[in-house]
């Protein structure tokens, strides 16, 4: 007569389906297509996102409004669509053309899936003492940087697609508080960069690792790495060298044809 098969009442099957159906999935893997917003949420000032704490975007795209974005005048935290304390997750958000600087992280964050559309001053600036990592996503149209490294941490990128941008990666040249930082890239598709990475050669000389990457748009390792002279007084560093030297700058596995 009865069943011994607990039953799950009509109700809480279809509550479940719902948010299966609305959990968004968080692509990290490398892609090639920027995607599409259903909408932009306009902020009226940065959304802040507290340590340890997780963002979910949706795939939505942010933005602000009014426009923070000053071409390449050096922003400041309240400029930016998102602010990461330490430990903070942002996934799945596209970020649109009306902000100056685009993300910025305090300290470690981790940033899942996420795309800039339209880069003004930089994409990401990693400020603090932490491990900064970028799982999949992508930029293009940066005149300048996409990811801008000021603070003594790491940074760890995999996966990343980069079209049109001056650098996609830079630490600081010229910051009043200067580090030997460390930075490692994994799987990017980097198409008409300017140059792949820009590293300090002396202040103790940081070290950043290419590997397993595609960079079309330029010949051998030139266009791979940039060193520089770095330093603290805000000057304009000065460039020392135009190609990988195997210890600031090493590479392995990088393609510039069949990507
Ligand atoms: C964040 O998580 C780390 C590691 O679990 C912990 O040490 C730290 O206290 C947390 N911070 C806050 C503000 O919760
Ligand atoms: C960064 O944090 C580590 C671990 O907490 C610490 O040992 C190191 O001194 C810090 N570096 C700076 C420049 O603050």
């Amino acid at each position: 007569m009865f069943s011994k098969q607990p039953r799950l009442s009509t109700l809480a099957l279809f509550t479940a389906m719902i948010s299966i159906a609305l959990a968004a999935v968080t692509n990290t893997n490398l892609q090639t297509t920027f995607p599409t917003a259903s909408s932009t949420t306009n902020l009226a000032a940065v959304q802040t996102i507290l340590a340890n704490e997780t963002f979910d975007g949706e795939m939505l795209q942010w933005d602000r409004s009014p426009s923070t974005c000053n071409e390449q005048a050096e922003g400041a935290d309240a400029d930016a669509v998102f602010l990461l304390f330490d430990g903070a997750t942002l996934s799945n958000a596209i970020i649109g053309p009306n902000n100056g600087e685009g993300i910025h992280c305090l300290r470690a964050c981790t940033l899942n899936n996420i795309w800039w559309t339209d880069v003004c001053e930089d994409a990401v600036t990693f400020k603090g003492n932490g491990t900064g990592t970028v799982n999949g996503g992508g930029a293009r149209k940066a005149e300048d940087k996409v990811m801008q490294h000021n603070g003594p941490g790491n940074v760890v990128v995999r996966n990343f697609y980069a079209q049109d941008v001056g650098k996609v990666y830079r630490s600081c040249g010229n910051c009043e508080a200067q580090f030997a930082r460390n930075s490692r890239f994994e799987n990017l598709f980097v198409e008409d960069a300017g140059v792949v990475v820009g590293v300090n050669g002396n202040l103790g000389a940081d070290t950043t690792f290419i590997s397993d990457s595609c960079v079309k748009g330029s010949v051998g390792a030139k266009g791979i790495c940039n060193l520089y002279e770095g330093n603290d007084n805000g000057g304009e560093p000065t460039k020392t060298a135009g190609v990988p030297d195997g210890v600031t700058c090493a590479t392995s596995g990088i393609r510039t044809t069949d990507c």
